[in-house]
């Protein structure tokens, strides 16, 4: 009899301590300003990019998704300048123009898509843009990267070195 009160008791604590843990975990609902909705609309883009970079050969599907993809950063870079420049901010105003410049030259590499390299290229142009996001929210002192890449917390933060020249062959399989 006790023994079943006591499992009964347990079972009850547990399930009200589950609750407190879950409702802990709930995510926190903050308004979002303007700029967030768009930055999560980029990313959203370039991680599509950034999942398949790494193939050896991209499916006229893949080609499809890196255009797609650059396209929509090319569009919404776009707004950013317009929209949230910063005048004051000489930097900041390079770095989206080279997010810009960067989305541009990837949408282009679709466009030969049959041509010798043009994969290499396409892997180049993921990580020339990347480079650009990671140098402008580290400019900003913007630290998302380790939420976006859970996991990943130990790896040098993107941006930080130089990227070496691209290779048109022998392309290492991390990329
Ligand atoms: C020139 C500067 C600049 C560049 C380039 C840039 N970002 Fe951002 N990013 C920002 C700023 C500023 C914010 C903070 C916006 C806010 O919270 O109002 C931000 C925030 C974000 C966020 C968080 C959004 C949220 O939900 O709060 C993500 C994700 C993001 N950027 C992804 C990217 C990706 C991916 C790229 C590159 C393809 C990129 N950003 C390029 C300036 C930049």
């Amino acid at each position: 009899m006790l023994k079943r009160v006591f499992l009964a008791g347990l079972i009850v604590g547990i399930c009200g301590l589950m609750s407190t843990v879950f409702a802990e975990e709930a995510p926190k609902k903050e308004e979002k300003s303007e700029l967030a909705k768009i930055m999560s609309e980029i990313d959203k883009s370039y991680k599509a990019a950034e999942q398949i970079s790494g193939y050896y050969k991209y499916s006229s599907n893949d080609w499809n998704i890196i255009a797609e993809s650059s396209a929509k950063i090319v569009e919404l870079a776009k707004i950013v300048i317009g929209k949230f420049s910063r005048p004051d901010d000489k930097k900041y105003q390079d770095l989206n123009k080279s997010m810009l410049t960067e989305a541009e030259k990837m949408l282009e590499v679709t466009t030969r898509k049959d041509e010798k390299g043009a994969l290499e290229d396409a892997q180049w142009q993921v990580r020339r843009l990347r480079q650009t996001c990671a140098v402008c929210h580290k400019h900003l002192g913007i630290h998302i990267y380790p939420n976006l890449y859970p996991g990943k917390k130990e790896e040098t933060q993107p941006g930080h070195e130089e990227i070496p020249e691209p290779k048109t062959t022998n392309t290492p399989k991390d990329w």
